[in-house]
């Protein structure tokens, strides 16, 4: 039975490819995947899906491992074993806005108070909030959140952050870092369990190439 792993496609998919690669895993099919989304090579098979269909793909038992984002483990609510932070693949979360927002970030949570935020990352953005003890309104969004300050739905955003060029192209600056962002290779807990012998050598390859061994 290979070792299935599900890899995020979009921005981190090319992190994830090196860091499969660098672990000594068959990764030249994978890059010759083109569209297919499913790629059997030698004792592995790889599952592609949007970052945020991975907790999915970890619960229902269709994936042993995954390398995912903390941003996307954070916001879901599936239970999933986290076993090595790569380091790779570093993004933040953020607070953004247009500037004059940035004042209301600077005093009591008071003037945080009824703040209307638009985010893909509904649940994180909640807590962060309550975590200052301000109560907003968060609008869920599922991308090109960007927009909504622009058109006047809210007042700032909550969102991924990487090189803050989509910040700048919208005209909206960085009002608050909330917490740091890397691939991490998480695991079904269940699969941990009865599978552990077929899956040491994938987990143990991965922690050998990000301590660079
Ligand atoms: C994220 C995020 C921003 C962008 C930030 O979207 O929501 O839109 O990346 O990256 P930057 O700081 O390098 O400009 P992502 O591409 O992950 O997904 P989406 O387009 O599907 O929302």
């Amino acid at each position: 039975m290979p070792v299935v792993i599900a890899l995020p496609t979009g921005r981190v998919r090319d992190t994830c490819l090196d860091i499969i690669e660098g672990s000594g895993m068959p990764a030249k099919k994978l890059r010759n995947a083109g569209r297919n989304l499913v790629v059997d090579d030698g004792d592995y098979r790889y599952i592609l899906g949007k970052p945020s269909d991975i907790p999915t793909l970890i619960s229902q038992g269709l994936a042993d491992l995954a390398l995912v984002g903390n941003d996307v483990t954070e916001e879901s609510e599936v239970e999933m074993a986290e076993l090595i932070d790569t380091g790779r693949g570093r993004c933040f979360m953020a607070i953004a806005g247009p500037p004059a927002v940035a004042e209301r970030f600077t005093g009591q949570p008071s003037p945080l108070m009824g703040l209307r935020v638009a985010s893909k990352y509904g649940r994180m953005a909640q807590r962060t909030f309550e975590s200052w003890g301000a109560h907003v309104k968060v609008l869920h969004l599922n991308g090109s959140v960007e927009l909504a300050p622009a058109l006047g739905l809210v007042d700032c955003i909550f969102d991924i952050v990487q090189t803050g060029n989509t910040l700048r192209a919208n005209g909206l600056v960085v009002v608050k870092r909330t917490e740091e962002v890397s691939l991490r290779l998480v695991a079904n807990p269940c699969a941990l369990q009865l599978r552990w012998e077929s899956l040491r050598d994938a987990v143990d390859s991965v922690r050998d190439f990000v301590n660079g061994g």
